[in-house]
């Protein structure tokens, strides 16, 4: 029942963040930069950013929690983690790839919403057709965009991981 409870879990938080990134970069940036709302897009991405910041950094915490909580129900506990032969496994290989895209997408989504996210917008609202303003836009949707190729990449991993090599 325990591990039913965390996969479930698991998946929607893997559901909402995914989910999230798809909603933010394929429906609002587009609508709000299209010419209806131009002058609101700045300040509507600022306060949609920040608010998807907190529900998107809960997601990646209950996915840590809930990951090593199944981790150990299948009984791979900090002993199996520190053992080179876990990593050597079809499963460990693929966890170990999993565990260094997550490693990346917690660099890029810090770097993203504490340092380039926050002078993006804030550089678009001061002013919005400075080359620093478009320089800045630029770099921080590049570092949403690939941490949603990331994201993308993490649950195919995390599937062929439960399926693919049969364990
Ligand atoms: C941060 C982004 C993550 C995403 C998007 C993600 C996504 C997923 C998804 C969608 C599954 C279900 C796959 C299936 O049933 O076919 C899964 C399973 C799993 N994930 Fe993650 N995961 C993430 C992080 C982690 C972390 C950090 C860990 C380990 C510390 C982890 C460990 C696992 C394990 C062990 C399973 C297999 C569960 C089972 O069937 O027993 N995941 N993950």
């Amino acid at each position: 029942m325990l591990s039913l409870v965390l996969i479930w879990l698991h998946v929607v938080a893997a559901a909402v963040w995914v989910g999230g990134m798809v909603f933010f970069v394929t429906v609002l940036v587009p609508v709000v930069r299209s010419g209806e709302f131009a002058t609101h897009s700045a300040a509507i991405v600022r306060a949609t950013g920040r608010r998807f910041r907190t529900v998107g950094w809960t997601a990646l915490a209950v996915l840590i929690v809930t990951g090593f909580g199944t981790l150990l129900v299948r009984g791979i506990g900090p002993a199996e983690l520190i053992d080179t032969a876990t990593w050597a496994t079809p499963f460990g290989r693929l966890l170990g790839g999993k565990l260094l895209l997550v490693g990346l997408v917690l660099v890029l989504s810090t770097a993203h919403d504490l340092y380039v996210g926050p002078r993006a917008s804030a550089a678009a609202i001061a002013a919005p057709t400075s080359p620093a303003a478009t320089a800045l836009r630029r770099r921080a949707s590049l570092m949403g965009r690939s941490n949603l190729v990331l994201a993308l990449a993490i649950v195919a991993l995390a599937v062929t991981m439960t399926r693919g090599c049969g364990v």
